[in-house]
């Protein structure tokens, strides 16, 4: 079953919060796990308060117990139990991105849409192919805007545009900056669970479907192009 990686070595990318976005609308109809191998362990302690306040979800699984030596084992007991299993990797370059792709079916760039950002994420497609290499093997990947605003500035829309254009894989869906989506890390539970607590989750809930529908149709793709 797909194993879906959000890697980049540049912290505060937005890998965490895609990554749990992900995993929360896959688990709405699949068993799905997602693997926390941050060693800060971000969505061990949202679990931990979203079990204190019973907005767990049901079909969700989280491992947080995982290092360099036993990820690999790790990816591979869960894809036998799960439909999805997502990796939130740390914002540190490590040898947890190399195995962790040596055992991916697509890997997500979450990347800010500032220049600097973007020159980083280019960083991290160079050195995704040369794990490609050194595995005899292609994944494919994608960057995924995340923060964006939704009134984008001039020279946000240019960097937008300029990567478009180019033959490098551009997620359609961007993760908007949006307080659901931090409030969540804040409160424990999921989007979901904001429904009617906090003004303009449907605008959320919907990029989600956006995000989670054109991932599926991707996997789809390369499923299909193998
Ligand atoms: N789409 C978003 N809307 C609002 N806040 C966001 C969004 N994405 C990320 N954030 C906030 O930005 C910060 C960094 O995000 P996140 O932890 O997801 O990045 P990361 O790439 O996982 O970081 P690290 O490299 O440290 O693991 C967090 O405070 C998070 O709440
Ligand atoms: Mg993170």
């Amino acid at each position: 079953m797909p194993v879906i990686t959000f890697a980049n070595s540049k912290g505060g990318s937005g890998k965490t919060t895609s990554a749990l976005l992900l995993a929360n609308a896959l688990a709405l109809g699949k068993p799905t796990a997602i693997i926390d191998a941050d060693p800060r362990k971000p969505i061990a302690s949202w679990k931990k308060k979203s079990d204190e306040r019973g907005t767990f979800p049901a079909n969700l699984t989280v491992v947080s117990d995982v290092n360099e030596d036993n990820l690999i084992d790790k990816i591979e007991t869960l894809k036998q139990l799960n439909t999805f299993v997502i990796v939130d990797l740390e914002g540190l370059a490590s040898k947890m991105m190399s195995y962790a792709v040596a055992r991916s079916d697509y890997i997500l760039v979450p990347c800010k849409e500032q220049q600097q950002d973007v020159e980083a994420a280019l960083q991290v497609l160079g050195a995704l192919k040369r794990d490609f290499q050194m595995l005899n093997r292609n994944v494919p990947f994608s960057l995924l805007f995340t923060m964006t605003k939704y009134v984008k500035s001039r020279s946000s829309r240019a960097i937008v545009d300029q990567l478009k254009a180019t033959t490098i894989a551009v997620f359609q869906t961007e993760i908007t900056e949006r307080d659901p989506y931090s409030q969540i890390f804040m409160r424990g539970g999921t989007i979901y669970d904001l429904k009617g607590v906090v003004t303009n989750i449907d605008k959320a809930i919907e990029e989600v479907d956006a995000f989670t529908v054109e991932l599926i149709d991707r996997l789809k793709q390369t499923r299909k192009a193998a």
